[in-house]
């Protein structure tokens, strides 16, 4: 263990985040650390909760009785965009304890799609956040004629095929992708999020 990262030696009688600025300087790294451990120890021990997972299915957001993971053949290539969560399909638990886990799956024409889109798609099917990066509405709406997703509550407007880049309104950044692949022809997610989801603060 290095200088850096060893915690300076207490005197008799000092706190255990004492006013030395060593100390405090290891003291508050050491309290970063451990919220975010709680953090992640709280989202683990709520699996409805924690982010997508690789491996995850996904199932349609409305759906209800007993999952069904949806397939290719379940997204429309008629612009429709199809609301979804992710499923542990382990478990049996569908992640719709955050709404920072809807999703938005689109079939596009895979050769419109830039090399941004089409790395995290599979077959034209792309999965998006569905949550607006500029204050957190939900985007429900794609003009297909546009190739546009919008959010109706500022006017934020994302290009899917662009990878989710933002082209008008207040949004500051692009849709967090969620990576696909497939199973067979079912849905499977590949990797996390290729962002943070949610508003940007
Ligand atoms: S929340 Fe979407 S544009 Fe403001």
């Amino acid at each position: 263990m290095n200088r850096t990262d060893s915690p300076p030696e207490r005197l008799a009688g000092e706190p255990p985040c004492a006013t030395r600025r060593d100390t405090l300087r290891f003291c508050a790294g050491a309290l970063v650390g451990m919220a975010a451990g709680l953090g992640q120890t709280a989202i683990a021990a709520e699996p409805a909760r924690a982010r997508p997972q690789p491996g995850d299915r996904l199932v349609a957001a409305d759906a209800e009785g007993t999952p069904t993971p949806l397939r290719l053949a379940d997204v429309s290539a008629e612009g429709k965009p199809l609301m979804a969560v992710p499923f542990d399909a382990a478990t049996g638990t569908v992640r719709d304890g955050s709404r920072l886990n809807k999703l938005l799956l689109l079939r596009l024409d895979p050769a419109a799609m830039e090399p941004s889109a089409s790395k995290h798609a599979i077959e034209g099917v792309i999965a998006f956040s569905a949550v607006c990066t500029h204050q957190g509405c939900n985007i429900t709406e794609f003009n297909a004629e546009k190739g546009l997703l919008l959010c109706f509550c500022h006017f934020s407007q994302f290009r899917p095929a662009a990878g989710g880049e933002r082209v008008a309104g207040p949004a500051p950044r692009r849709l967090p992708m969620l990576p696909l692949k497939l199973d067979g022809d079912v849905l499977v997610v590949a990797d996390g999020f290729t962002s943070r989801p949610g508003a940007t603060l």
